[in-house]
């Protein structure tokens, strides 16, 4: 298998508004991540994606764009990120740009001219339809809730938005729209930074026709537009053009992504993108129509998934590992237990498991904490745009009373994801002086930073562990997977294999002792364990226990 740096890497997500603010405004800041490189570097990671920071009126906190090459206020300025840029180069630290370009902010210059005329020269830049019978063009759902059109009083025209009414799509069919995105990338990429994370890349290229989805909840399913006719010419060309000039990394968020378009992404060739996010296991928790529910993921489908992943892309093409990022609730919550007995036992036991397949790992902010899903008291407390609407319309359309909504949008609401960072037990944890946009998880006071950095056994120290081995152990990294026990409700167990090398990896995702047969590896190497990492009992699984042995056949002769 082809060696690259990215392979290698670990790459950390900082979602800046939620990461720490340094004017006590209530916002975190560029100023705020730059202050704070020492404690990634000490977690030891090797990249940042950063959410974005570029100007942005806010209705989907910056992944609406309105000035691809200016600074959102509120973080600061661009020296301010020229800066951060430096100080992170500096400690080694590469910086990911996320890159939003299925669609802009309609407060963009380019939708303002857009809507302002039929005969616009930017007209084009954007997709824009008659309605039909008086009615939406076709039957699509927006995925933050109501039909993915917008009509215009101006043109008497309807404009198409997958996301928000203020996130116009761009017209990607539209070779001008290309070149400014092409020469926006390649502004930014000659300006240093290390590469992009592609937000819903998949949904670039619409179907031919723009025919009706099939519904899903109220509306046509918007999946209807995931890897479109034309989303691998269009990201072939973007790579002739930009990517392959630079040593970048690239990883696809492609919602609706399957298998078989993911070796097409992500080919081992380098004709499009390094990496993508996948999504199948993240939706396994999710309701019969909607993604909101309060279930847990369940095990056994989780390692079916994620085993078809493992196996799916080797030699192929590459995965990204993770759990979390701003759009998703705490892991520890989903899949693990976030009671005060078992918390950080689960939360190092769902690191092992995904640390150590094949892959780039993604640590999300507060993640090497082990921090947990929030508490609100009521939809007042919600910020994201994606929660408030979903409450609103299925309560409003009589699918679902309060009662049943509230618990369910609680459990999976993005909010989770982005309370802020809490640094120590100060008042709003170290993140800021002023009131911070969105309310600290209340146990900042039991998980925060200061608290992991002084105690060895922290959910911090084992993820610094983890990617400690990384670095050591190419196994890690190239081995090949395989899985044990398939059916086992409880244990998730694998193999990697590289060379003479074996690595066996033995997570029990239960609150009770499980069972294990260990035999071959009496005498392998222990790693990493989340108890005393003592295999002489080894045949028991205390719960949650984790474990990656590894056994040096070469070693033995
Ligand atoms: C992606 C982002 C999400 C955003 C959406 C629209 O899924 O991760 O936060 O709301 O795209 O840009
Ligand atoms: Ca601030």
């Amino acid at each position: 298998m082809k060696k690259v740096w990215w392979k290698e890497a670990i790459v950390y997500q900082i979602y800046p508004r939620s990461f720490c603010d340094s004017n006590g405004d209530g916002i975190g800041d560029l100023n705020g991540i730059t202050s704070k490189l020492d404690y990634l570097k000490e977690l030891g990671i090797d990249v940042i994606w950063l959410s974005p920071v570029y100007k942005s009126p806010n209705d989907d906190n910056g992944y609406d764009i309105s000035d691809y090459e200016a600074i959102m206020t509120e973080f600061g300025t661009m020296d301010d990120f020229d800066k951060m840029l430096s100080e992170a180069h500096g400690r080694g630290i590469k910086i990911v740009m996320d890159l939003v370009v299925n669609h802009t902010s309609d407060e963009h210059p380019w939708f303002v001219e857009s809507r302002s005329s039929k005969d616009n020269l930017k007209r084009d830049y954007y997709i824009w339809k008659e309605g039909k019978n008086g009615k939406e063009p076709n039957n699509w759902g927006s995925a933050f809730s109501g039909p993915a059109w917008k009509y215009d009083e101006k043109t008497d025209m309807y404009y198409l938005h997958l996301f928000s009414v203020k996130q116009p799509d761009l017209n990607w069919e539209n070779q001008k729209v290309r070149k400014e995105v092409f020469d926006m990338m390649t502004r930014w990429c000659k300006k240093g930074i290390d590469g992009f994370r592609m937000d819903v890349i998949s949904l670039i290229s619409k179907p031919e026709g723009f025919p009706d989805a099939k519904v899903v909840g109220l509306y046509g399913d918007m999946n209807i537009c995931a890897n479109g006719p034309k989303v691998h010419d269009y990201l072939k060309e973007m790579n002739q053009k930009v990517l392959s000039k630079f040593d970048i990394m690239t990883v696809g968020e492609t919602a609706g992504v399957t298998l078989d378009e993911a070796k097409r992404y992500a080919n081992s060739e380098g004709s499009e993108l390094n990496m993508v996010f996948q999504f199948e296991h993240m939706n396994l928790d999710s309701g019969e129509k909607f993604k909101w529910s309060t279930k847990h993921i369940p095990l056994v489908p989780l390692k079916e998934n994620l085993t078809k992943w493992q196996l799916g892309l080797d030699d192929v093409a590459w995965n990204s590992l993770y759990f979390c990022n701003h759009d998703q609730p705490r892991i520890v919550s989903r899949l693990g237990d976030d009671s005060d007995e078992f918390r950080e036992l689960s939360a190092k036991c769902i690191a092992t498991c995904l640390h150590m397949m094949q892959g780039t790992p993604y640590v999300y902010q507060g993640e090497e904490l082990g921090m947990t899903n929030t508490v609100f008291n009521s939809v007042d407390d919600f910020r994201d745009l994606e929660s408030v609407n979903a409450y609103r319309e299925l309560i409003e359309s009589g699918l679902y009373t309060k009662e049943d909504m509230f618990p369910k949008i609680a459990h999976k609401s993005r909010d989770n994801a982005r309370t802020p960072m809490p640094w120590d037990t100060s008042e709003n944890a170290g993140f800021t002086t002023g009131t911070p946009w969105l309310a600290l998880n209340p146990n900042y006071n039991k998980i925060n930073v200061a608290d992991q950095l002084k105690r060895e056994d922290s959910v911090f120290h084992y993820y610094q562990k983890l990617i400690q081995l990384r670095k050591e152990y190419e196994i890690i990294v190239y081995g090949k997977y395989e899985l044990l026990l398939p059916d086992d409700e409880h244990i998730f167990a694998y193999v990697r294999t590289l060379g003479n090398q074996k690595l066996l990896v033995v997570c029990n995702f239960s609150k009770t002792e499980q069972k294990f047969d260990f035999s071959g590896y009496e005498n392998a190497k222990v790693l990493i364990s989340n108890y005393d990492g003592n295999i002489s009992e080894k045949a028991t699984l205390k719960p949650y226990s984790a474990i990656a042995l590894l056994l040096d056949n070469a070693q033995k002769m």
